[in-house]
């Protein structure tokens, strides 16, 4: 079969625009991540890198650790917290315990494009909850994107929420994931990401779920035999910056971090979503059997869902739900 990978091309990194920014001062920024380094997150992180180093002068160093190296995406941000690691971007969701607010992006079907997320996370709210998340150690400085979640397993494949009925999924460590799980009738296991490849390996866990291309860049397709275009939640990342680093940058040299994850956001949701039914393909192409779901299956799913709205509604907060799905 041929490896997914390999069918992958990464689009080349964009030129550094902008002045180079004068200031006093060397800085080191260890960089973390859960994914690895043939994922559109981590191709996002080198154009970081290529800004901050060109635009700093060499003055501030990044250094990049894909998979989980210096922890999953809790632990990179306990370090961060702690100033023992400058930044890491982990999905929302294993960050709920923290900021609660978060768990709306965990709502089954809430953006049913990509571009709504993106006005809602760029426009008021997601501003609003980046200034919320600046507590506890952390600076929040932009928003990335992990992307629609699809559904992967090793016994059958899956069409309707019966086909689930007692199959072991790793879910995030996120209560709201458990509670869409066991609403359709699966049996679901929350997990560190780091322990997944061998969970899923040793039939631990029978199934787990995350964006196309993370699938492909962990090779979760060698331990998965089926697949489901599900599009169930779209998960957004966030950019986090350890407080007791940024208090020690210069001014200067923050207004530069900020600028580079923005740019890092936009680049990244652009190499996704351009990469996106490419990797579906590739994953095909190397023998998995992927279901693709007709409009009225997906809203078989919505419509078995629908509870979890009202389960979540006054721990999130009503408010920001309605606001949030006007706009979309
Ligand atoms: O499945 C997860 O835990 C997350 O989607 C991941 C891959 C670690 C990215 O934050």
């Amino acid at each position: 079969a041929l490896s997914a990978s390999a069918a992958t091309e990464m689009p080349p990194l964009p030129d550094v625009t902008g002045d180079k920014v004068q200031a006093d001062g060397d800085f080191k920024i260890k960089f973390s991540i859960g994914t690895t380094e043939s994922g559109a997150q981590y191709r996002g992180l080198e154009y970081f890198e290529k800004i901050v180093e060109q635009r700093s002068d060499g003055n501030i160093q990044v250094d990049l650790f894909p998979v989980a190296q210096l922890g999953d995406d809790r632990e990179a941000t306990s370090a961060l917290q702690a100033g023992t690691l400058e930044m890491t971007m982990p999905s929302t969701s294993p960050l709920v315990n923290m900021f609660p607010q978060f768990a709306v992006f965990d709502l089954p079907f809430l953006f049913p494009q990509p571009e709504m997320a993106d006005a809602v996370l760029d426009g008021e709210i997601g501003q609003q909850m980046l200034e919320d998340a600046s507590s506890q150690g952390l600076v929040a400085i932009g928003w990335g994107e992990n992307g629609y979640r699809q559904l992967t397993n090793s016994q059958h494949p899956v069409e309707k929420p019966e086909d689930l009925d007692g199959l072991k999924i790793r879910t995030m460590e996120n209560d709201l994931h458990l509670d869409i799980w066991r609403t359709l009738g699966a049996n679901p296991t929350p997990m560190s990401f780091a322990e997944l490849f061998t969970a899923l390996e040793q039939g631990v866990v029978d199934g787990q779920e995350n964006p196309w291309i993370t699938i492909e860049s962990s090779k979760f397709n060698e331990v998965q035999d089926y697949a489901t275009e599900t599009n169930h939640v779209y998960t957004p990342f966030i950019t986090l910056v350890s407080a007791r680093f940024w208090d020690r940058l210069p001014e200067d040299y923050q207004a530069l971090v900020r600028d580079a994850a923005t740019k890092m956001g936009d680049y990244q949701r652009e190499v996704s979503r351009t990469l996106n039914d490419q990797i579906k393909q590739d994953l095909k192409d190397s023998g998995m059997q992927i279901t693709e779901l007709s409009p009225e299956q997906v809203k078989v799913f919505q419509d078995q869902l629908e509870p979890v709205y009202e389960d979540w509604r006054d721990q999130i907060g009503g408010e920001l739900i309605d606001d949030i799905r006007e706009q979309v």
